[in-house]
């Protein structure tokens, strides 16, 4: 069951697109399940929440997952942070995991590998390739997105 997990305070984003387009790139079908992470509203701010708990569940439950943010201030966002804090150390029990983030420009391209992967890792993701960095304007037909592809479809559960 393929995942995607999208922390975009603006929903129905083009980093949702995004993820969307690079679960269907990588198993041929368009995800199980997208979690558009604002959509949990204000039960991200304490815990126990039972829409956030349903949520935890479906991401425990996946084979695949894709975890995709925008960039902000250099780093993914807040709004995805406040989800990820939900999950306790290793409760991912070793997912496959791609991390995916759009930007502005490539000033941030090395964000996704060294501020997201890192606290999908201590979640209990297992990320076998590099982090995916795609500019906004051109997510669709960058070539970097066919490159990327090449060494993460090794990866991807059948
Ligand atoms: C508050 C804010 C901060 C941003 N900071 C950065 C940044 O540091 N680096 C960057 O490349 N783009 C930055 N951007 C641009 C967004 O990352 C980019 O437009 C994003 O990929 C848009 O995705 P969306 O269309 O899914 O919202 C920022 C945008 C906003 C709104």
């Amino acid at each position: 069951m393929s995942v995607v997990v999208v922390g975009n305070p603006k929903p129905k984003s083009r980093t949702r697109a995004a993820a969307e387009l690079v679960v269907e790139k990588l198993t041929g079908a368009a995800p199980h399940h997208i979690i558009d992470v604002i959509d949990l509203g204000a039960g991200l701010l304490g815990w126990g929440d039972p829409k956030v708990a349903e949520a935890k569940d479906i991401v425990k439950s996946a084979d695949l997952l894709v975890v995709a943010s925008p960039t902000f201030k250099g780093t993914y966002t807040g709004v995805l942070k406040l989800f990820l804090d939900q999950f306790g150390a290793g409760e991912l029990g070793q997912v496959t995991t791609f991390p995916v983030m759009l930007g502005g420009s490539y000033a941030h391209s090395l964000a996704p590998e060294l501020t997201l992967r890192p606290v999908l890792v201590e979640i209990g993701a297992s990320c076998p390739a590099p982090s995916l960095y795609l500019l906004d304007s051109d997510y669709e037909t960058s070539p970097e997105l066919d490159n990327w592809l090449e060494v993460a479809r090794r990866y991807a559960p059948a």
